[in-house]
C-alpha cells in the first residue's frame, strides 16, 4: 500500500475510533486544531507519564513544574521571539492563498528528489538483479541533470535562509524556479514579508490600559524564568533540571498533514542546567537519554534517526533533531538543542535580576548553561499511531486492524466479555472487572458476537482480551487472548492480575531504560 494510502487510513482509523476528532466539527472544523476522543486521551496521558516518570522518577536531579500559559509580554521580548519567531510568507494574488516561502522553495527541492528516486525505481524494475543504484545515480544522464539543479537549489536557498532570512532572494527563488500556486496555477506572487507566529490576546479592560499578553509558543520560558525559584526553593545543585509538560500556540501558516504541525498543541520540554564548559558533554549523553527512551517503545531501531543542525541559531553551539519514520518519511519528533546561556542571560538583562548560580565547588558564580530536550506531545502520539497500525491477512482470508501498541501506552489494557448475554456470564464478568479496575484500565464488552468484539479492541489496540464461559461459573477460569498473536490460554481468575499487571505499567517500561 502506498504511504499515502496509509497515512489516510491512519487519519480516519484516529477519527473512527475516538483518537482525534478535528476540532469544532460540527461547524466544519478550525484549521490545524484537534480534540482527543476518549481513546486518544488515554494513549496520550500515558504518553505523557512514561515521559514525565522518566524525567522526574528516575533522575533525582530533575523536578517537574506547572507554568501558566500567559507570561509577562517582556520575557517574549527577551527571549527573541517578538523580534524573531517569524516565517516567510508570500500570498498568490490570483488565488489570494498564503504560503510560507520555504515550504514552497523546500517542496521544490522535494519534487527533484522525487523525480530522481523515480528513475532510479524505474531503471530498478528493468534491470532486476543486475541493478546497481550507486553507479546508476552516478552516471545517468537524467538523474545528474536533475540532481545538480536540486543541489544549486537546495545551495541557494540555504544561503537566503542563512542571510536574515533574505526575502527578496526567497522570492526571486520562486520566480526563477516558476514555481506555481497550486490553487491558482499563476506565478503571480506578492513580496515576501515576516509574520510573527505568537497568538496575542489582551489582558485586563481597555479602560484600565489593557497588556498585550501572547499565548506562549514553546513551555520552555516558563521554565527558566522559574529558574531561580525552583533552584533555591529546591537546595538544587548543579546539574540539574526542570521538566514541563503544557500546551504551546503558533499561529502556522501551513498547517498539514494531521496533527503533524498544529496550531494549538502539547510539548513536553526540560531543561538541564549545567556549568559552563560541561555542556557538550551533556549534550551528547542527552541525545543518548533520549533516543533510548524512544527505542525501548519497540518500534524498530531503523524508525530513528538523528538529524545533526548544520545551522545553529545564534545562541545554540549544538542541536539535533530525532526523526522518526512517519508514512510521509523521517520528520522530527523532538530536538535537544545546547542553548549555551542566552536565554538565562536576557532574562537577567530584561528583568534586571541576577540569575547566577553560586557554585560551592569552585567557589564561583555563573550563569548556567543550558541543555534542553523538547518533544511534541502529538508528533509523539503521531509516530507511536503510524508505527502501530498494521492490516493483517488472516487466515480465513479476512483482514484485521490491529493497533499494536506498546502495551503501557494503550488505551484500555483488558476486555472483559461474557460470551454470552445471560446465564450469569454478564454478573461474572463485571465482578472480575470490578476487582482488577483498580489496576489497571479495563473494558466491560457484551455486544455482538465474540469475533467482533475481538477486532473492536485489537482496532483500539487493547492487548488482553478475557472472555468469560459458562465453565468459567465452574473452574473459575477464563480465556485469555493476546492481542498480537491472537493465541488463547486458559488462566485462573485469581492469576489474572499477575499475569498482565506488569507487562502493561509504565514501570516495566522505565524499568528497560535502566
Ligand atoms: N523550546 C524549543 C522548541 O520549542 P521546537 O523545535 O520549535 O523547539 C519542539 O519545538 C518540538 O515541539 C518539536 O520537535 C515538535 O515535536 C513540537 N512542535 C513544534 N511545533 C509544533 C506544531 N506546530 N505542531 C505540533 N508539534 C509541534
Amino acid at each position: 500500500m502506498a504511504q499515502e494510502d496509509v497515512f489516510k487510513k491512519l487519519v480516519s482509523h484516529c477519527k473512527e475510533y475516538g483518537f482525534v476528532f478535528p476540532s469544532s466539527e460540527i461547524y466544519d472544523g478550525l484549521g490545524a486544531v484537534y480534540d482527543y476522543g476518549q481513546n486518544g486521551v488515554e494513549l496520550k496521558n500515558n504518553i505523557k507519564q512514561y515521559w514525565w516518570q522518566s524525567m522526574v522518577l528516575l533522575h533525582d536531579n530533575i523536578v517537574g513544574i506547572d507554568s501558566a500559559i500567559f507570561m509577562h509580554p517582556t520575557i517574549w521580548k527577551a527571549s527573541g521571539h517578538v523580534d524573531a519567531f517569524n516565517d516567510p510568507l508570500i500570498d498568490n494574488r490570483d488565488s489570494k492563498k498564503r504560503y510560507r516561502a520555504d515550504v514552497l522553495i523546500e517542496d521544490q527541492i522535494a519534487k527533484y528528489d522525487e523525480k530522481i528516486n523515480k528513475e532510479v525505481a524505474k531503471a530498478a524494475k528493468k534491470y532486476g538483479e543486475a541493478f546497481n543504484e550507486q553507479e546508476f545515480r552516478s552516471t545517468n544522464a537524467r538523474v545528474l541533470e536533475h540532481q545538480a539543479k536540486r543541489d544549486a537549489l537546495h545551495e541557494r536557498y540555504t544561503q537566503a535562509m542563512n542571510a536574515g532570512p533574505d526575502l527578496n532572494e526567497l522570492r526571486q527563488i520562486i520566480l526563477d524556479e516558476e514555481i506555481v500556486c497550486p490553487i491558482s496555477g499563476t506565478k503571480n506572487w506578492t513580496e515576501v514579508r515576516q509574520f510573527n507566529l505568537m497568538f496575542s490576546t489582551e489582558m485586563g479592560s481597555t479602560a484600565d490600559g489593557a497588556m498585550k499578553v501572547y499565548l506562549r509558543p514553546e513551555t520552555a520560558q516558563g521554565i527558566f524564568v522559574n529558574y531561580l525559584n525552583v533552584q533555591k526553593t529546591g537546595r538544587m545543585k548543579i546539574p540539574f533540571g526542570i521538566a514541563q509538560i503544557g500546551k504551546a500556540f503558533r499561529n502556522e501558516i501551513v498547517a498539514r498533514q494531521f496533527i503533524f504541525r498544529m496550531r494549538e498543541f502539547e510539548q513536553m520540554e526540560m531543561q538541564f542546567f549545567v556549568k559552563p564548559g560541561t555542556e557538550l558533554d551533556w549534550f551528547k549523553k542527552w541525545k543518548e537519554i533520549r533516543l533510548r527512551w524512544h527505542k525501548a517503545l519497540g518500534f524498530g531501531d531503523d524508525h530513528y534517526r538523528y538529524h545533526d543542525h548544520e545551522k545553529l541559531a545564534h545562541y545554540a553551539n549544538a542541536a539535533t533533531d530525532i526523526e522518526f519514520l512517519m508514512p510521509f518519511g523521517f520528520k522530527e519528533v523532538e530536538g535537544i538543542h545546547s542553548r549555551t546561556n542566552f536565554d538565562l542571560s536576557q532574562h537577567e538583562k530584561f528583568s534586571g535580576k541576577s540569575i547566577k548560580y553560586f557554585d560551592p565547588e569552585i567557589n564561583e558564580s555563573y550563569t548556567p548553561y543550558v541543555i534542553e530536550t523538547s518533544i511534541g506531545v502529538d508528533r509523539m502520539f503521531l509516530s507511536v499511531m503510524s508505527a502501530a497500525y498494521c492490516e493483517e491477512k488472516l487466515e480465513n482470508g479476512e483482514t484485521r486492524v490491529v493497533l499494536k501498541l506498546p502495551a503501557a501506552l494503550a488505551p484500555v489494557k483488558l476486555a472483559v466479555m461474557p460470551l454470552v448475554k445471560k446465564d450469569g456470564l454478564p454478573e461474572k464478568a463485571r465482578e472480575i472487572m470490578n476487582d482488577l479496575k483498580f489496576h489497571f484500565h479495563c473494558q466491560y464488552d457484551e455486544k455482538d458476537s465474540i469475533g467482533k468484539r475481538y477486532r473492536r479492541q485489537d482496532a483500539i489496540g487493547t492487548p488482553y482480551c478475557v472472555t468469560v464461559d459458562h465453565q468459567t461459573l465452574e473452574d473459575n477460569c477464563v480465556t485469555l487472548r493476546n492481542r498480537d498473536t491472537m493465541e488463547q490460554t486458559r488462566v485462573p481468575v485469581a492469576e489474572l492480575n499477575n499475569i498482565i499487571a506488569d507487562k502493561v505499567s509504565i514501570t516495566s517500561l522505565l524499568k528497560t531504560l535502566q
